[in-house]
């Protein structure tokens, strides 16, 4: 039997909330994940095999009732949240599902940030952040001890939905310094940090963590050594013209998920959301992975 207290993950079914629920599993603590009633079939079937390993699966959505939610977060003394979505989720669903781990007498909360530093941005410089803020703003009236896990961006992103390599033209297009550093970290190394984080009684407050620091430049090279390909690196323009570019297709449509990753890349480029300092050696334990490892292993080449 474990000595560890339980850890209710939602959003398990998900690309980093699954990773952390396997985290915390390889670790021998007992997790439970909470799991919408209407979450497909194929993703359900992705948490089976994870019950050998001890998971416990409770059904409920984050924006259900206390009282009930309150009764899937059961014995659990730490809530991780890894889900998306809108403010109906990231704002309100947050909320209540901390209140709802409130009342079951939880202890922590670990809300779905895992993004760059969002304590240093404004309104308006990132919708979907904003989202971020304001349940940050909402948690700290809760009783919870609230700790955020932040990791810059993805490298899964980086090299995907960013849309800033063109396999086929043989591009790598970018905005900004190309030597402005960049905080990047893998989904498995972000849950890893997460499972430590959860596990640390003394962690508190926002924590920071990156695989690599890497500018532009450093990654383009990373890029290329990893995969093996060539790539023109393509310059579009300064941080400021990103930021016009954003106005300017932000005016041609009333869809701001348009326009998202431009917001996304220009919070990174501009330098506004790096971050300060680091609390990888807090976890020694993690050796994340490189860069261009993560690359060579991903089958992103055409
Ligand atoms: N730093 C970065 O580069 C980066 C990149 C991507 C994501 N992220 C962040 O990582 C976090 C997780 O993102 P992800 O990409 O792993 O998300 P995802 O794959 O879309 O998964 C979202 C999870 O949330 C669950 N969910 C949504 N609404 C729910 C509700 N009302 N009640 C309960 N569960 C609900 C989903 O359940 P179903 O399976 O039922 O839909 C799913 O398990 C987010 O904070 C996101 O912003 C960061």
């Amino acid at each position: 039997m474990s000595s560890s207290p339980k850890v209710l993950v939602a959003g398990a079914t998900g690309l980093l909330g699954g990773r952390i629920v396997r985290a915390l599993l390889d670790q021998g603590v007992p997790v439970r994940a909470l799991v919408r009633p209407g979450t497909g079939a194929e993703k359900k079937n992705s948490l089976t095999a994870l019950r050998t390993g001890g998971l416990e699966v409770a059904e409920g959505d984050i924006t259900d009732p206390v009282e009930r939610l309150a009764e899937a977060v059961g014995d659990a003394t730490t809530v991780i949240s890894a889900v998306q979505g809108g403010p109906d989720v990231i704002v309100d669903g947050q909320a209540n599902l901390a209140r709802a781990a409130e009342k079951a007498g939880a202890r922590r909360f670990v809300p779905s940030d895992f993004a760059f530093d969002l304590t240093k941005l404004d309104d308006g410089d990132n919708f979907m952040i904003d989202w971020r803020r304001q349940a940050a703003a909402a948690l700290a009236g809760s009783g919870l001890e609230v700790v955020s896990v932040l990791n810059g961006a993805f490298y899964e992103v980086m090299i995907g939905f960013m849309g800033l390599i063109d396999w086929e033209r043989g591009t790598l297009s970018h905005w900004g310094d190309p030597d402005q550093p960049l905080d990047l970290t893998s989904v498995a190394d972000t849950a890893a940090y997460t499972a430590a984080v959860a596990l640390d009684p003394a962690a508190t407050g926002t924590l920071r963590f990156a695989g690599e620091v890497v500018s532009m430049r450093g990654f383009h090279e990373a890029v290329q050594r990893g995969s093996g390909r060539t790539l023109r690196l393509l310059h579009l323009g300064t941080a400021d013209d990103l930021r016009a570019e954003i106005a300017r297709r932000a005016a041609l449509t009333s869809n701001p998920f348009d326009y998202v990753a431009l917001q996304y890349q220009w919070c990174m480029v501009s330098g506004k959301a790096t971050f300060d300092s680091l609390d990888n050696a807090r976890y020694p334990q993690i050796t994340p992975q490189p860069l261009a490892d993560f690359v060579r292993a991903a089958t992103v080449a055409p």
